[in-house]
């Protein structure tokens, strides 16, 4: 089963449009998971413009499922990290001026430091992803540091339009073979919708997607319970 990860950071984008206490993001992570979500997915980021501290400690407190809690790889959120313990961390590139996440981790040039982080992690139990680009030094590099998974940056793909849409999926069906030969897990997120996750969904190996805006945003049309049973229900279509 390709299991997914609900990304829940634009319910506290929402809230803090009024800096209030509505939409719950507690409510939201909870029934996320009655609808079959394998992990909910928060990113603190350090300008904290959606998620807050206390929402991360409400969620850890709270699921049944995997908390995945993605992040900079800067000593102020790893100490939080450390403190909290979600099942995993996916480390991110962050930059303030940013509307999301633009492109993948730089995990070759960072490789030592890297190494330290996810060793740090792992002797408190946490698994470590790293999100990086569909390029095959950025895998080989990610597995060298002795990361769990890598999730593959799907962003390029969202935005191809034309024949550079069968172009990026190329790229990201060359780096999960990689993946395989590296021997580390992939997943994949960033920019997945209902209408272009499938072509994804039936790369060999996959075992994870983590989606936000396009569920969020469908949401507030059919409901957060059946925006996350239809993705749900494409992942199932291409599992073993
Ligand atoms: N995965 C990672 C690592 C991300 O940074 C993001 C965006 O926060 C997502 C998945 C979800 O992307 P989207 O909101 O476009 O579905």
């Amino acid at each position: 089963m390709i299991e997914l990860g609900v990304n829940i950071d634009h319910v506290a984008t929402l809230r803090e449009a009024r800096k209030g206490v509505e939409p719950d993001v507690v409510a939201a992570a909870k029934i996320c998971e009655l609808a079959g979500a394998h992990q909910i997915t928060v990113h603190l980021r350090q300008d904290r413009r959606h998620i807050q501290d206390r929402d991360v400690e409400a969620l850890a407190q709270v699921l049944l499922v995997r908390l995945n809690l993605e992040m900079a790889a800067v000593d102020e959120i790893i100490g939080i990290a450390h403190r909290i313990k979600p099942a995993t961390v996916c480390l991110v590139p962050e930059n303030r001026q940013e509307v999301t996440t633009e492109g993948g981790l730089d995990v070759a040039s960072q490789r030592e430091r890297l190494t330290d982080v996810v060793a740090g992690f792992h002797d408190d139990g946490i698994k470590v992803s790293l999100f990086v680009d569909p390029d095959l030094e950025q895998i080989d590099a990610s597995a060298a540091c002795g990361a769990d998974y890598v999730e593959l940056h799907t962003g390029a793909y969202a935005n191809a339009v034309g024949a550079e849409v069968e172009a990026e999926l190329g790229r990201l069906r060359g780096a999960a073979q990689r993946t395989a030969e590296a021997g580390i897990v992939f997943n994949a997120g960033h920019g997945l919708t209902v209408r272009n996750l499938a072509p994804v969904a039936c790369i060999e190996g996959l075992n994870e997607v983590n989606i936000g805006h396009s569920i969020i945003s469908r949401a507030i049309f059919i409901g957060l319970d059946t925006a996350v049973r239809e993705i749900l229900d494409i992942l199932d279509q291409y599992s073993d």
